[in-house]
């Protein structure tokens, strides 16, 4: 038996099994009113049980009681854009008007590197504030801008996948940048960041639209010389953006195509979107293991469609949840999962009847399975990094009342999507460390471990 150094008490929800395996039924679902999970130092769970069990098993670990809320695995967010935390919430725009109009512009002013710091504290704080503990994040084009996410997520403690943002077509001038050039600056930002702790380092091509074959092929050659990098970029989220893509494009069988060409495609592969995909287009997705990053907030707020969840699942397609900030309105996967819902539920018969359980699923373990980090995070199993967050509503609010007289777990579950926000995230917890508390996000590196124990308050 390895040793723990905290046991947490707590009403745990979790999804260790896959809800789509049947879509009428929530089998991965798995509760626990009184559940025990013991923690090594370096973050591990090492038991899971009955509280009673684990504790009698533990004797000289410390005991956290959280059963004032529930306790859920870390939210994972599958495509979230660091640079656009300032351009949330400008409605009314499709996809190409709102990038011209709105991100673009703001995303020039990340060329500065004291402005790209301040970014980068507003973008990790968000991230933590809303309960997101693993994050897949479109970068910036400018690499000092990166360095600075980078150093930010490392002195919070999250898992963070980004990587430098490189287009050489289209965008205006100041956002563009040679292959040779994206090429050096892509290898010289994994050397000081992938594999460093939490961090990891994704290839991110904008999208085809604004990357030529020979930006896309110095891509390939970035990922052959890390070796186990992450790829990431957007695909079929709009009709024009689609259209434009083919006339580029002339040689390929379709958008996915594009990237599929040059090898890019694969199991540590996310593609944004995919509102609009062909069944050829679904079939490459499933055969090269490429996850999709579903954002309902984005493709509802920039109309770019209905997300065909239920063609991406027949074809064995994975889909996570992504939040797509500054498109999407919101860091909230919660938000996410609830928007899902609603838009599955208004498609009728070709639409998924998802339930909390799905939604609960599609917020954790789909987006830690899509990150390639099925075996570290996602769920509470034992073996798993405890990356977790206590939803605590504040007394007297319609979650607290709904909570408190919830007939079920999945009636409780389906409470939290419909009304969990920001104020709700009452802890986070990543490895273990806690870096947020009562609203209030820490630096981990700053923090006196006695700390950790002291603001539960219990
Ligand atoms: N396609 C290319 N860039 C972007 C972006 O920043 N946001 C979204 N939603 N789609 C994109
Ligand atoms: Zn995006």
């Amino acid at each position: 038996m390895t040793s723990a150094e905290v046991v947490y008490r707590a009403r745990a929800y979790d999804t260790p099994g896959d809800p789509f395996a049947d879509d009428a039924v929530a089998p991965g679902f798995r509760y626990d009113d009184d559940l025990g999970l013991a923690v090594s130092g370096d973050g591990v769970i090492v038991a899971r049980g009955p509280f009673a069990t684990v504790a009698a098993a533990h004797p000289d670990a410390v005991v956290l009681d959280l059963r004032a809320g529930i306790l859920l695995p870390g939210l994972v967010d599958t495509h979230v854009h660091f640079p656009q935390v300032r351009v949330i919430g400008a409605l009314g725009m499709p996809l190409l008007e709102w990038l011209e109009r709105c991100a673009l512009p703001e995303e020039q002013h990340l060329a500065d590197p004291a402005y790209a710091a301040t970014i980068a504290g507003e973008f990790v704080a968000g991230l933590i504030a809303a309960g997101t503990t693993t994050s897949l994040v479109f970068g910036s084009h400018f690499a000092p801008a990166v360095d600075a996410l980078f150093a930010e997520a490392e002195r919070y403690g999250l898992r963070v996948t980004s990587g430098l943002v490189v287009s050489d077509r289209v965008l205006p001038a100041p956002l563009l940048t040679t292959p040779e050039r994206a090429h050096a600056e892509a290898l010289d930002l994994a050397t000081r960041w992938h594999g460093r702790g939490r961090l990891r380092y994704a290839v991110t091509p904008r999208f085809s639209l604004s990357a030529s074959d020979p930006m896309l092929a110095a891509c390939a050659a970035v990922m052959a010389d890390i070796g186990d990098a992450c790829f990431t970029s957007h695909v079929n989220e709009n009709p024009a953006e689609v259209a434009t893509v083919s006339g580029q494009f002339p040689d390929r069988a379709h958008y996915v195509d594009t990237y599929d060409h040059h090898g890019l495609l694969g199991p540590l592969s996310v593609l944004a979107h995919d509102v609009h995909p062909t069944d050829a287009e679904l079939s490459v997705l499933a055969a090269t293991g490429t996850a999709v990053a579903y954002c309902p907030t984005s493709n509802s707020a920039l109309g770019s469609g209905m997300f065909p969840l239920r063609r991406h699942v027949t074809a064995g397609v994975r889909v996570a949840l992504g939040s797509d900030v500054g498109a999407g309105t919101g860091f909230s996967i919660f938000k996410e999962g609830l928007q899902a819902y609603f838009l599955q539920h208004l498609l009728g018969g070709e639409g998924m009847r998802l339930t909390a359980a799905h939604l609960l699923h599609l917020s954790t373990a789909a987006g830690a399975a899509a990150l390639g980090l099925a075996d570290t995070v996602g769920d509470l199993s034992e073996g798993k990094q405890f990356d977790a967050i206590l939803v605590r509503p504040p007394a007297g609010t319609s979650l607290d009342i709904g909570l408190r007289h919830a007939d079920s777990p999945e009636g409780a579950l389906g409470k939290v999507f419909a009304l969990a926000g920001d104020a709700d995230v009452a802890e986070v917890w990543v490895g273990g460390e806690q870096v947020a508390s009562g609203g209030f996000v820490r630096p981990v590196s700053r923090r006196p471990s006695s700390e950790a124990t002291s603001c539960l308050g219990h």
